[in-house]
């Protein structure tokens, strides 16, 4: 499915830069482009680093919009 339909990036993808070690939105759209047009997708994109904080137990810091 995707996440961002501006730049065609699937949820799979946007969870692969996270496991690779993206923290934040931006840390994201430099590795795979996704929230880099429209910016509609980016409250999907906190959503994955939240799962994924959570699910690491890593606490999530994000710079304000
Ligand atoms: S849908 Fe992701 S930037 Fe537009």
């Amino acid at each position: 499915m995707y996440v961002c339909i501006c730049r065609a990036v699937t949820e799979k993808e946007v969870a692969e830069v996270v496991d690779a070690g993206a923290r934040t939105v931006d840390d994201v759209g430099e590795r795979c482009g996704a929230g880099t047009g429209c910016g509609s997708c980016k409250e999907r994109i906190c959503a994955i680093l939240d799962e994924a904080a959570k699910s690491s137990g890593r606490i999530l810091f994000r710079a304000a919009s």
